[in-house]
């Protein structure tokens, strides 16, 4: 991805996103300059990735406040936007967490709002380039024993680059960090159904990159990584609970289940805003469901039987103890071996 290019921008016409539904045909800028425009973005996933959509909530309360002004608001008028955005989409804790932050700053004005907002994107850099250290460093000394001296093959589902992120990517960001070190041999990309953030989004940004890679289908993850095609697998996540249990992209439990099999590393890369300690398991994450048309129909043509219904969990939970380390840009934590997230944030 260009330097310049970002998924998330504050510019003086609002909030630029790359809408990401465009890609990887065409980069389209969507310009946003209210909070309905907003809420469509997040919910269409215009915007997405947990920190992406953290780092839109932020400015999006700038968007409010102004709003609010053009359209006389009363301070309830603004509080209940405020919240539509936090609550656009409910299994990522980072929305709720970088709105909050952002709001405690509305009472001193505009200047104040976008200054934590732009904290939090340059924070969230920050932590992806601390990440991309702690986790490359790891993964070549675990899998020392495997690889030798030889470039890694590393899988990853879903996207979590620069598209996802305020900028690098967090399991990405581990994935260029080694490409950048001379140690990938090749990623293997899950396309990631049904929404293809694999194939459009990681796919594009490994090209752009020059980083070797094949996209593979969800259900192939499982078979490439028992008879010993990649060395570790590495993701993302949405939230993580109290105990390690990890919600990342619909399909990431049987990546890990799989590399507990092979006894290869399952490495979650995340920000500590995306440990929620008020969640003490998995089974408290509100799991987003989707639309069923997006599992019965392919590119807006009916694939499924009209008598049939979608189920459409956007999300999964790895439990703690398939998740053998956990990086965050303090560290990493061994999870399965007992260390827990709230280690790194004490
Ligand atoms: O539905 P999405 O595309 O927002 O889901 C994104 C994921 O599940 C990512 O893996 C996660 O948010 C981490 S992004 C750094």
């Amino acid at each position: 991805m260009p330097q310049e290019l970002r998924a998330v921008d504050w510019t003086e016409n609002g909030l630029a996103l790359i809408d990401q539904t465009a890609l990887p045909h065409r980069t389209e800028i969507l310009q946003v300059r209210d909070v309905d425009a907003l809420v469509d973005a997040i919910k269409r996933l215009v915007v997405r990735g947990a920190p992406a959509i953290g780092a839109a909530g932020a400015y999006g309360v700038a968007l409010a406040l102004q709003q609010g002004e053009r359209e006389g608001w009363d301070r309830e008028q603004l509080l209940a936007a405020v919240s539509r955005i936090r609550e656009a989409r409910p299994t990522a804790v980072n929305l709720a967490v970088c709105v909050d932050r952002v709001r405690q700053r509305l009472d001193e004005g505009l200047g104040a709002v976008l200054e934590e907002a732009a904290a939090v994107q340059r924070e969230d850099v920050e932590a992806n380039r601390a990440m991309g250290a702690y986790g490359a460093d790891w993964l070549l000394k675990r899998t020392a024993d495997r690889a030798g001296d030889r470039p890694l093959r590393i899988l990853t589902h879903c996207n979590t680059g620069a598209l996802a992120t305020a900028g690098w990517g967090t399991a990405l960001g581990v994935i260029r960090e080694l490409h950048q070190r001379g140690r990938i041999e090749a990623v293997y990309a899950d396309e990631t159904r049904p929404l293809l953030q694999g194939a459009r989004l990681t796919a594009w940004e490994l090209a752009q990159e020059g980083i070797p890679h094949y996209v593979q289908a969800d259900g192939a993850a499982a078979g490439t990584i028992l008879r010993g095609e990649v060395d570790a697998a590495i993701v993302g996540a949405d939230r993580i609970a109290a105990n390690g249990d990890t919600a990342n992209k619909v399909g990431t439990v049987g990546v890990a289940l799989a590399c507990a099999d092979a006894g290869i590393p399952f490495v979650v890369a995340a920000p500590t805003t995306t440990v929620d300690l008020s969640t003490a398991r998995g089974a408290d994450i509100h799991i987003e469901l989707r639309g069923e048309d997006e599992i019965l129909q392919w590119a807006g043509v009916r694939t499924a039987p009209a008598a049939s219904r979608g189920h459409n969990p956007a999300f999964d939970v790895t439990p703690g103890r398939l998740v053998t380390a956990l990086v965050t840009e303090r560290g990493v934590l061994q999870v399965a071996a007992g260390e827990l997230p709230g280690d790194h944030l004490a």
